[in-house]
This record gives C-alpha cells, structure tokens and sequence, in this order.
C-alpha cells in the first residue's frame, strides 16, 4: 500500500477534498474486501467499451490512484492505445458513488519489487497462471500460492492513474448531492444537480 499516513498534517492539507470523504466513505464499509472493488473502464481496441472488477491498492501522492494488473491482459493494450479511463467505485453503506476519469501514467517498472511483497502469496498467485483471457489448456498450472521468494513476474504492472475529475453522489440526503471536482479547477468544489 502506498496510502500516506495522516499523521503527517502538511500532507492531509494537500490532499484534493474528495480523498477525506471517500476516505470516511471506505470506513463505513468495514474491513470488508468489497469496499476496495472499483470498476474500470477502458476503451477496446476496436473503440467500444470495456468495464471490469479490480482492487484498489492505494494512492501514489494525493490523486494518482493505483491498481495492480497484467500485462498479458486485454485491459493493458487497450491503455496503450487509449490511456484515459473511468473508474466508478460504490461505497454502499455510506451510499456514495464516485467516477473518477483519469489518464494513465506510463512509469519505469522499478517500484514492483514492494507493490509484489506487499501481496499475499494467494493475491500473488494470479500472475503465476496462464495469459488471461486465452484458450484453456487442460495440462496448464494454476498455483494457489506463490511465495515471498518469487520474483515479480514481467506482466506484474503496476498502474498508476492521475486523476483528473472526481465526482460524488451521494444517496443519503434528501435531495441527493451531486459534486464535482477538476483538477485544472485546484479541486474546487461544484454543486450539481443530482
Ligand atoms: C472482485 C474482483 C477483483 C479483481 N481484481 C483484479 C485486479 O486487481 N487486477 C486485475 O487485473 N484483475 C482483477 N480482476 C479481474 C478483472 O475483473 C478482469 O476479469 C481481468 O483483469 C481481465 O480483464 P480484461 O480482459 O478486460 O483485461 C478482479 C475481478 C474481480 C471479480
């Protein structure tokens, strides 16, 4: 997890508004695994959608988000072509969306080594399995662990994702509340209707 701590104050000041509540958002849901499944959306090579289930895995600074993929995966040559994304993450006990639209920010690989160690040998044994989305071999291998002492594999990426428009809607008001963030704006806030 890249997440900064708040023990430091200089870093909360800095953080664009949104992060404190979703922050307090992610805390309603408990320690449930649900509450880190986001969608992302990307666009297919052939220029229509595509949208599926990740983990978040923390921040990287105030407002570059970052999930852990494969590079075998689909979802990684539709970034090459088209870097900008969606995200939808729905929070919902404290009964918030927020869309986040992003831009893909291609990096030297050289940070891996802890985002891997970081991962449990049963998260880790996903990049141990064969390229995703290809035929299935019968003979193929599917760990169910991979341990501390293995490497990380090539297609471990990590994607980091500057956030550029955050948007909020939150369910639990008569009426609903809609906000708006851009980054071009400093995050300044922006009353919708819902
Ligand atoms: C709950 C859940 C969590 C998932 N987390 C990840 C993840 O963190 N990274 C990832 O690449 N795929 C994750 N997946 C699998 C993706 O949804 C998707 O099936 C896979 O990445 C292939 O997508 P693509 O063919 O569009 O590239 C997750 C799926 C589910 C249901």
């Amino acid at each position: 997890m890249t997440e900064p701590s708040n023990q430091s104050s200089n870093i909360a000041a800095s953080l664009p508004p949104w992060r404190a509540l979703l922050k307090g958002a992610r805390a309603r849901e408990g320690r449930q695994p649900t509450a880190r499944w986001l969608q992302l959306a990307t666009t297919g090579l052939d220029g229509t959608p595509r949208v599926r289930t990740l983990v978040f895995r923390g921040w990287h600074g105030g407002d570059r988000l970052e999930l852990y993929t494969d590079r075998r995966s689909a979802k990684f040559e539709e970034l090459v072509q088209q870097p900008n994304v969606e995200l939808c993450w729905l929070l919902p006990k404290a009964k918030q969306q927020y869309r986040f639209r992003g831009t893909w920010m291609r990096q030297e690989q050289n940070s891996n080594t802890q985002s891997w160690q970081n991962l449990t040998p049963r998260g880790r044994a996903l990049w141990g399995w064969p390229a995703p989305g290809q035929p299935l071999e019968r003979e193929a291998d599917f760990p169910e662990e991979l341990d501390d002492s293995v490497a990380p594999p090539e297609h471990f990426v990590v994607l980091q994702l500057q956030i550029n428009r955050a948007e909020l809607l939150d369910l639990t008001r008569h009426p609903h509340q809609r906000i708006l963030w851009c980054r071009h704006d400093a995050w300044r806030e922006q009353q919708l209707n819902p």
